[in-house]
């Protein structure tokens, strides 16, 4: 019996064989298609390789791509479980031709995989095509042989596929199963046809129009095919089951899930464990994918999904956590084909532990709360709105969980009760926020965040994405369009723009759309939303317009090198200096990085050199850097760096990076850096290229600032560095460094030698030149010997030393020295020690200081100095003194 693994891999080979590009699932999260919750069916990841938007170096492909619905259009949530062949996540295989083949081979190559791969009996096969499609209706006679009767022309929206509203679409012809007339169903078509008799298991679109919002219809320029098959269905018939979860894969998932919870996979719990089995799938492939359980958009899909899961295990009776339990199993099944799978196991295990585990706490309570309710009720009552309400705002029961334990019950739940319910609280949000004394124009962000809910951000896997635009404001008020010239303010519902937060700068880019294009200068946020600071530079944009957004690239790169890298730094610092270094504030931005830390002093150049050291050496590692969701006890629990005094919320992200084997961080003891941070991060820490500390500054009182450079920059800043030092050294005519510090430490003693010798020579020169003994004559001023000189070219410092001199040859005496700086004046006066009874060198000071625009002066009676703004008055300085000494 062929596994589903083998089955798929029959698909991908046959095509292959027929030159056809193996392509690659693409991501859960569509990169392409504002509306589309996620990627629900295989030409997604192709949808504008139809309209001709986008070219690829191939024009056959075969992908077997991964589907999830749940939330949005396609819902098939509330079935799973209960019916053969409902899923929240399944495999679509899926041959595509893009303007190569058309229905003439698209149809003989189908035929061939199913009776000749698969050896399904042609008996067994029948097929429908749109009622209008002749074309298609006489390829299939001339190929499969199939009498009329079995080639049914179906004139409904059942042969005619559309992806949605808009996009590519066309004629499509189904293949049936029929599992023979023991099972009650009629052909499709027929009165009976939702019966299991007949299976649809392949759909063959004809692509050929592109449908747009007014409602046209236009020719694509090439006819092309798109195709889709259920692995899971098609695994159930190769395999002789009617039932999907009867196959190899679900079988395996469903009895690891018994074995976990030593519950018979067949016996009452048996819709419990299929429950489980389909809802570990799509939980595990979306956090591969990087969906994170969240009250918001897709994070909110996928706690719903985890939650429900939860509660079934619940119902099985398992006391401990039991989805995470489980993940390896899913892993052995589909890690080979899926690789993103092995490597997201460890997140994907954690993940839903933390996610069950704080779920318990509430599940419990609230179904203990839903029997009291239901106790209360007269048999088979609905459960009142409010109810549920309650189930959800206090136990985080998701209405669908609701929904679903009743069903078991046979009971439904007031919806409208709910919504209303749910209306009414964001009314009171509403009235306390209105009360807080917000601003007005901040009210224009609460109003539509209220309308359109936070916005999506999916910048931490992707830099261009498309989004819908949900407003457009202007100067505080929402408008309808803004016209090329025009600076808007722009929503969109999902945008790869990251919001300047946390230290990080926001995005820059572009935002297109049809009929126009503008230039996004920063990105900010408020009330959860994402607002892009733009201008329009060509055409229009209009409000509702899907729209193409293109991060630039090159910048984020930078600023996502930096941002890393400051994390590497924090922890360098953290084992440098000590554990008192904490972030005090941070700045990510395209060309630096910024860290202030609590430290009271500069780093040494010892310090410095280890820290730049060790984050290079953690660089060069490249690890890779890994994000999680926890909360924030966890966080700290497993040594995470959060910033003191910040709130977080209920859960963190938590990014992790560099290994340091026994004496590191985290569960393994083994992990470098662990911080709390929402912003956007390098994929290996190589990325970083390099880092480089340019400057270290005091910021206040206790906190240093360091400014770093990484990548390019950090190499563009060395080799200028090196330029300097290679100018000087040309300079100095030194071949080599060495030569070059030994030069210059001879000029330096050289130049203080000439220093002291060209004082003494001024000194000397000052007061009378030549020979010490013979200077300016002294007066006789009442008794006291009076010396007094203006002297240039000397400076204030020198003149002590020239007192002191000048008091020597006096022998006993006073001494004034005036030194003209030349718009600066300095005055000294000293007092031989025989006089300063009479005398007082400061009184001296401050006479003169007085004539030359100077303020007070100081000292002792025997030596006192001060400044002056005008060395003119140097007379006048002398005759007050001398006025002073006279009497
Ligand atoms: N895109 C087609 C489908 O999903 C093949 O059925």
């Amino acid at each position: 019996m062929p596994s589903l693994n083998d089955i798929r891999s029959t698909f991908l080979d046959y095509f292959a064989r027929n030159d056809h590009q193996v392509v690659e699932s693409s991501p859960l999260v569509p990169r392409n298609d504002p509306t589309l919750m996620f990627v629900n069916s295989g030409m997604v990841q192709f949808k504008n390789v139809f309209t001709g938007v986008e070219h690829r170096d191939y024009k056959r492909a075969v992908t077997s791509q991964k589907c999830v619905r749940a939330g949005g259009k396609h819902n098939d949530l509330d079935n799973v479980g209960y019916t053969a062949r409902h899923h929240t996540f399944f495999e679509m295989l899926g041959n595509f031709s893009f303007g190569d083949y058309f229905k003439e081979a698209a149809i003989p190559f189908a035929w061939e995989l199913l009776t000749r791969e698969y050896g399904i009996s042609k008996d067994r096969l029948l097929v429908t095509v749109y009622h209008t499609d002749d074309e298609a209706a006489a390829i299939w006679k001339k190929v499969a042989g199939l009498p009329d009767d079995r080639i049914i022309r179906i004139p409904t929206n059942d042969n005619f596929w559309m992806m949605g509203p808009t996009g590519p679409c066309g004629p499509c012809t189904e293949i049936f199963y029929d599992h023979g007339d023991h099972i009650p169903g009629g052909p499709p078509g027929s009165p009976d046809e939702d019966g299991d008799r007949f299976i649809e298991i392949w759909n063959l679109v004809f692509m050929q129009f592109e449908q747009f919002e007014d409602g046209a219809r236009k020719d694509l320029a090439a006819q092309s095919i798109d195709t889709g098959m259920g692995l899971e269905r098609i695994g159930a018939l190769l395999q002789g089951k009617h039932d999907n979860y009867d196959t190899d894969l679900m079988r395996a998932l469903i009895e690891a899930s018994a074995n976990a919870t030593s519950a018979d996979p067949d016996g009452p719990g048996r819709i419990h464990h299929r429950v489980i089995a389909d809802h570990l799938r799509s939980t595990a492939f979306l956090i591969a994918d990087g969906v994170m359980p969240s009250n918001e958009g897709r994070g909110y899909v996928l706690r719903r999904i985890m939650r429900r899961a939860m509660r079934h295990a619940h119902q099985l009776g398992a006391d401990e956590p039991l989805m995470y339990r489980l993940v390896h199993a899913l892993v052995r099944k589909m890690g080979g084909h899926y690789p993103e799978l092995v490597r997201a196991e460890a997140l994907v295990t954690e993940t839903l532990k933390l996610e069950e585990t704080r779920f318990r706490q509430t599940l419990d309570r609230g179904l203990r709360l839903l029997d009291d309710e239901l106790a209360r009720l007269p048999d088979g009552a609905t459960l009142p709105g409010d109810a549920a309400f309650r189930l959800y705002d206090t136990y985080g029961f998701p209405l669908d969980l609701t929904q679903d334990a009743l069903r078991e019950k046979g009971r439904a739940v007031d919806v409208a009760g709910f919504e209303a319910a749910m209306a009414e609280q964001k009314a009171k949000a509403r009235a306390a926020w209105a009360g807080s004394g917000e601003t007005k124009e901040a009210a224009i962000w609460f109003d539509l965040a209220e309308k359109h809910g936070a916005t999506e951000f999916l910048g931490y896997d992707t830099d261009s994405a498309e989004g819908q635009v949900l407003a457009l404001v202007r100067d505080g008020a929402a408008i309808k369009r803004a016209e090329a010239g025009e600076s808007v303010q722009i929503i969109v519902n999902q945008t790869p723009f990251y919001g300047e937060a946390g230290g990080q700068v926001g995005d820059t880019g572009t935002i297109r759309t049809e009929h126009g294009q503008a230039r996004v200068t920063d990105t900010l946020r408020a009330q959860g939303l994402f607002i892009h600071v733009a201008e329009v530079t060509e055409g229009h944009i209009t409000l509702g317009a899907a729209a193409e957004l293109a991060v630039d690239r090159d910048r984020r790169a930078r600023i996502k090198a930096n941002h890393s890298a400051t994390h590497l730094l924090h922890e360098a610092l953290r084992q440098a200096l000590g554990d008192h270094v904490a972030q005090r504030g941070s700045l990510n931005a395209p060309d630096r990085l910024r860290f202030d830390f609590s430290h009271g002093a500069p780093l040494s150049a010892a310090e410095r050199a280890a820290v730049q050291q060790e984050v290079n050496a953690y660089i060069r590692q490249n690890a890779p850097v890994v994000t999680r969701i926890m909360t924030p006890d966890d966080a700290r629990g497993v040594g995470a760096q959060a910033l003191f005094g910040e709130k977080y919320g209920d859960e963190v992200r938590v990014v992790s990076m560099g290994r340091a084997p026994g004496s590191g961080k985290g569960l393994d003891k083994a992990t470098y850096s662990i911080e709390l941070c929402g912003g956007t991060h390098v994929r290996r820490t190589g990325e970083i290229g390099a880092m480089v500390i340019v400057a270290d500054q005091a910021s206040s009182a206790g906190v240093r600032r360091i400014e770093a450079l990484t990548g390019q920059a950090a190499i563009d800043w060395l080799e200028a560095q090196a330029e300097q030092l290679h100018g000087l050294m040309g300079q100095l005519k030194s071949p080599t460094f060495e030569d070059a510090q030994k030069k210059l430490s001879a000029l330096q003693a050289e130049n203080r030698a000439l220093q002291n010798e060209l004082a003494q020579l001024r000194r000397e020169l000052a007061m009378g030149g030549g020979g010490a003994a013979s200077g300016p004559e002294s007066r006789d001023l009442g008794g006291v010997k009076f010396l007094a000189q203006v002297l240039k070219g000397v400076t204030g410092k020198e003149l002590p030393g020239l007192i002191d001199e000048a008091k020597a040859r006096l022998g006993s005496g006073a001494v004034l020295l005036v030194a003209d700086a030349g718009g600066k004046a300095a005055v000294a006066a000293g007092v031989t020690a025989d006089l300063t009874e009479r005398l007082s060198a400061v009184d001296m000071v401050r006479a003169a200081a007085a004539e030359l625009g100077g303020k007070g002066g100081g000292g002792r009676p025997d030596m006192a100095q001060a400044g002056g703004s005008d060395p003119s008055r140097a007379d006048a300085a002398i005759a007050a003194v001398e006025k002073l000494i006279g009497g």
